[in-house]
């Protein structure tokens, strides 16, 4: 069972956030299979402490905490403007440099257009990589396809069940070589 940390970073709140739904959708995916999965959304971090770097506050220390226990992690974020969002970039920001040394990390993007569908190749995996993570196959989503009913709950539409369903398989294989490594 691996500790696995699903950073979201999206600006909008986690009630209306999509990339917020579409990372717990899969959070819960991954705890049915006996992972324990944890939240942290950037957007919950102090303002203030996030655009001075301030990694001795309090609440931002606990999350750069999280992030180094974590066996592995989901990195989430909306496209704004062709590339992940500058809320993600505050946090990441503040990381040490090999944060995610070794770690495999499920990079997923949400968006409106398919012409963005590379963004998660040419600016989130390039970020994550450059922090020692084991980048795992991402996946980019759009917005339309995760559907939020009037309660409230989350449909994903089928056509977009059944692509991530191999890109989470593909991650769960490599949680599990993490541990079969980490016991080694
Ligand atoms: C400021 C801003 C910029 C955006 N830029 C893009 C973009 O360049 N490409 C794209 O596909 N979608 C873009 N979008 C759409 C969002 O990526 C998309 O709706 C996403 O699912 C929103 O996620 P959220 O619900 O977590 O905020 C943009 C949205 C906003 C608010």
């Amino acid at each position: 069972m691996a500790f696995l940390l699903a950073v979201t970073g999206s600006a909008s709140a986690p009630g209306t956030s999509r990339t917020a739904r579409l990372v717990h959708d899969l959070g819960r995916q991954l705890a049915a299979h006996g992972h324990d999965v944890h939240h942290l959304d950037v957007r919950d971090l102090p303002a203030e402490a996030l655009l001075s770097a301030d990694a001795r506050d309090p609440d931002v220390a606990r999350a750069v905490d999280l992030v180094a226990r974590a066996d592995a992690l989901i990195v989430a974020s909306p496209v704004y403007k062709a590339a992940y969002s500058g809320v993600l970039k505050t946090f990441l920001d503040l990381l040490p440099q090999y944060a995610l040394h070794g770690k495999p990390v499920l990079p997923l993007a949400t968006g409106g257009s398919p012409a963005h569908v590379l963004a998660v190749d040419y600016a989130l995996r390039p970020v994550l990589t450059s922090l020692g993570a084991d980048v795992a196959q991402g996946w980019f989503v759009l917005d339309r396809h995760i559907v939020v009913d009037t309660d409230g709950a989350v449909t994903l539409t089928p056509e977009t069940r059944e692509a991530l369903a191999p890109v989470v398989d593909r991650f769960r294989d490599a949680l599990g070589a993490g541990a079969r490594l980490a016991a080694a």
